[in-house]
């Protein structure tokens, strides 16, 4: 029996094909063990704190996308498990900044780097997990450099935007969807098109995965800040409420902002900047878990899903097209 937790089946692929799945599962074991070979440094203190978060587990959802990708063409490829490493370092990285900048305690269901150690070790930490994942990069050729330094412009370019804010006169829901488009669409867009692009699947397929990761990950993002408000620490292994703490506005706050009814009046005030107060925080917490912004936040979730279920169109029917199907039901359906 297929592993409950082994990211393939999280994400619901055990009931699509066995056969695929079974493949998926020993390609992210040989994943799985180049990302812990890939972590290690002569200092066993760096070995320590880069290993932190990849002991704590993870959904290895770009990975997953990698190898899914690249049985669209031959999935034992030069590159193709390499590749899948470095998303989830580059990923991997961006959680130990990420986490400094909302001053989360936790993640993956652990002590983040900042708390456990502090913001120094944190960041430095990310940065090793950078240069790693570079050395990688660099034996995967220039094309492969040049696509992932872009994907990291993007992805750096919309952390900053989304911290600055929308511009006067920019729609803030219009922003905020370009925002997720940058800082999680790019890396997730990536990892489709590294996966297809090394399999040798053809130039349509690298498109249509490109497209396909931009839009799954939009939808996957807007998921987990919906997650960030709704479940419990014990499933999300982060502390529910961070970006409403942090005064970042989500989906479901810029459309809770919009209300004029006079019943949303104490939730569109608290919504006005970051929570330190914990009474206040839990207040608008309460308020905004109840509030009908979560279900048209949760349809804009579903419309995404369904263009990057619609961008699929161009590939042969069969087992991985279904499977690549049923991640964009179980990326927006998820608990974790
Ligand atoms: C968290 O990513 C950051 C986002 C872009 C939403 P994941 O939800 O993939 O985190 P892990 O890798 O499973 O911990
Ligand atoms: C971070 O977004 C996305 C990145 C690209 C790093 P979040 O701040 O929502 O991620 P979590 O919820 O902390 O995992
Ligand atoms: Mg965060
Ligand atoms: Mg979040």
């Amino acid at each position: 029996m297929t592993d409950p937790a082994a990211p393939s089946a999280r994400f619901g692929l055990d009931a699509v094909d066995t056969g695929l799945e079974a493949s998926l599962a020993a390609e992210l074991a040989g994943v799985e063990e180049l990302l812990r070979a890939s972590v290690k440094s002569d200092y066993p203190f760096v070995t320590e704190a880069s290993s932190h978060l990849v002991d704590a587990g993870g959904k290895r959802f770009r990975p997953l996308l990698v190898l899914l990708a690249a049985h669209l063409g031959d999935p034992g490829a030069q590159g193709v498990r390499e590749s899948a490493v470095v998303v989830e370092l580059t990923h991997l990285a961006t959680l130990y900044h990420d986490d400094v900048m909302d001053e989360a305690p936790l993640r993956r269901g652990t002590a983040s780097a900042n708390a456990r150690w502090d913001n120094t070790v944190a960041i430095l930490t990310g940065d090793f997990l950078f240069a790693k994942s570079s050395q990688l990069l660099a034996d995967l050729g220039p094309e492969a450099v040049r696509i992932q330094s872009h994907t990291f412009e993007r992805l750096c370019t919309g952390q900053i935007r989304e911290t600055v804010g929308p511009s006067s006169g920019e729609d803030p829901v219009e922003h905020h969807l370009a925002v997720l488009a940058d800082k999680t669409g790019s890396l997730i867009a990536t990892s489709g098109r590294f996966g297809a692009m090394f399999s040798g699947a053809g130039d349509t397929v690298v498109d249509v995965m490109t497209r396909f990761g931009e839009r799954i990950g939009v939808a996957f993002q807007l998921a987990d800040d919906l997650l960030d408000i709704a479940s419990d620490s014990d499933l999300s292994g982060k502390t529910p409420g961070t970006d409403l703490r942090e005064g970042v506005r989500t989906l479901p706050v810029l459309l809770a902002l919009r209300s004029e009814d006079p019943a949303d009046a104490r939730l569109v005030s608290l919504l006005g900047g970051p929570l330190p107060d914990d009474a206040e925080h839990a207040e608008a917490l309460a308020l905004l878990r109840a509030h009908p912004a979560m279900a048209e936040a949760a349809a804009v979730a579903h419309r995404w899903a369904a263009e990057a279920r619609a961008a699929l169109a161009p590939l042969d029917p069969g087992p991985v097209r279904d499977a690549l199907e049923a991640l964009c039901d179980s990326v927006v359906d998820r608990t974790s």
